[in-house]
């Protein structure tokens, strides 16, 4: 078969990773790609959100599969543009990644389906809102309503900052047109875990579960992030959860979307809080999380093509994955600065040798080869140094082990993924 990952950042990378590996895949391209996955797959220069470049890329190349990494694209109706043209797709149609794509949508849908979620309001104006922040008192969450890569999110302590959070996306347009709309809802407290199901439009395979560090800084401090590190299983997560997790949120969510005529495929990412009251759901999002990608393929034992493409036909029912019994640490190197300003083009050294044969493997996210073959940052975060281990300890020490032998001065990472776990 061959097959077209849209993407270039780590998720993207793991995939190419766990795709390039089957038997089934013949040939396989990435669009646009970065320097890592150039080992892994022929990447073309097509970025992630041309639909039209895309889908022409696909028909001429005669591509069997393809399997979309990032949201932008399948909120932009790319798997419906392929449907179009006969082209199988793994990930859901714009009609249900609006789960992803509107978080207001989300929240609704929640409701009408008795998904346990946090109590809301939705705004289109900001008078209202802050009324709203004033009755209900701090601490309190707003949030932008569209797609604002992962920035459109306000936790805030006091009533002050949350009605600073209201003009910032409803006034200031900070996020543009992501926050001519607002919610308002009620902060949750617990641990927050994510999920991964996959989903056919009926019916949902359980994958598996991974925390994620989305602060900068060590302890949790600092702006938050695409997310500097990923843990896999989530230690809080054990079979019991994971049957109330699928009984209680992704199976009505699942059916909720067929019943609404949105039927929903591909992966769903659950972002959760476990409350005292049980698991809530924070957020969904329509595709694999980046890093928390990297760490779940790490554990799969099964080939991944057939079960995305038993997604895309529509027969997970008697499907199942194997995983091994091991826990997987993911360590994101970024350059400095980010996820404010930072510097591109800084050499990066020793990748190699971090690896090794058998080992660690680091999946890159913002890179770009030189023509003298030397590695280049090119992006924020830059590096996922995965590594698996029996316990969560040995995978941590593998991978920081790992980025040890990394020479690249002007990168940093986290020093406390999967500490103390
Ligand atoms: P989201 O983009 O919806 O995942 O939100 C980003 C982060 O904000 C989440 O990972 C949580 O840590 C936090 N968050 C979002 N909604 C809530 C809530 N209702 N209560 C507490 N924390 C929240
Ligand atoms: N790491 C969080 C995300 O991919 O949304």
């Amino acid at each position: 078969m061959k097959i077209l990952v849209v993407g270039s950042g780590g998720r993207e990378h793991a995939l190419c990773w766990a795709i390039g590996a089957s038997p089934l895949c013949e040939a396989l391209y990435c669009a646009p790609g970065n320097a890592g996955i150039a080992a892994e797959a022929e990447c073309v220069p097509i970025a992630a959100t041309d639909i039209d470049s895309l889908v022409g890329f696909a028909r001429d190349r005669a591509i069997d599969f393809v399997v979309v990494g990032p949201e932008a694209p399948l909120v932009a109706g790319l798997v419906d543009r392929l449907q179009a043209v006969g082209i199988k797709a793994f990930g859901p149609s714009a009609a249900a990644a609006e789960l992803e794509g509107s978080k207001g949508f989300m929240k609704d849908l929640c409701a009408r389906h008795g998904v346990p979620t946090a109590a809301y309001q939705r705004f289109t104006d900001a008078a209202p809102a802050k009324a709203y922040i004033r009755e209900r008192r701090a601490p309190i969450v707003v949030k932008a309503d569209g797609l604002a890569a992962g920035k459109g999110v306000v936790v805030a302590a006091t009533v002050e900052d949350a009605e600073a959070a209201v003009d910032a996306f409803m006034v200031d347009r900070i996020h543009g047109d992501a926050g001519g709309e607002v919610i308002v809802e009620e902060c949750l407290i617990g641990p927050e875990i994510s999920f991964f199901a996959l989903v056919d439009g009926t019916h949902a395979l359980p994958l598996a579960s991974a925390q994620d560090y989305k602060r900068v800084g060590d302890g949790d401090s600092g702006p938050n992030t695409g997310g500097m590190g990923a843990v896999s299983p989530a230690p809080a997560m054990d079979a019991a959860l994971q049957e109330r997790i699928m009984a209680e949120i992704v199976s009505p969510i699942v059916v909720g979307l067929a019943a609404e005529g949105r039927p929903y495929q591909g992966v769903l990412f659950a972002g959760l809080i476990l409350t005292e009251d049980g698991p809530k759901a924070l957020e969904f999002n329509v595709r694999f999380g980046d890093p928390e990608c990297q760490a779940l393929l790490m554990r799969l034992k099964s080939d991944l093509l057939p079960a995305l493409m038993a997604a895309s036909d529509g027969v997970l029912k008697t499907f199942d994955v194997q995983w091994y019994d091991a826990a997987s640490v993911c360590v994101v190197m970024a350059s400095r600065g980010y996820p404010g300003p930072y510097e591109k083009g800084t050499v990066i050294g020793g990748l190699e040798a971090a690896a090794g044969s058998d080992g660690p493997v680091i999946f890159h996210a913002g890179t770009h080869r030189l023509e003298d073959g030397r590695i280049v940052a090119d992006g924020g975060r830059v590096l996922g140094v995965t590594a698996t281990g029996a316990t969560i300890a040995d995978a941590r020490a593998s991978a920081y082990g790992a980025i040890d032998r990394i020479d690249w001065p002007q990168g940093f990472c986290r020093q406390d993924i999967a500490q103390g776990l």
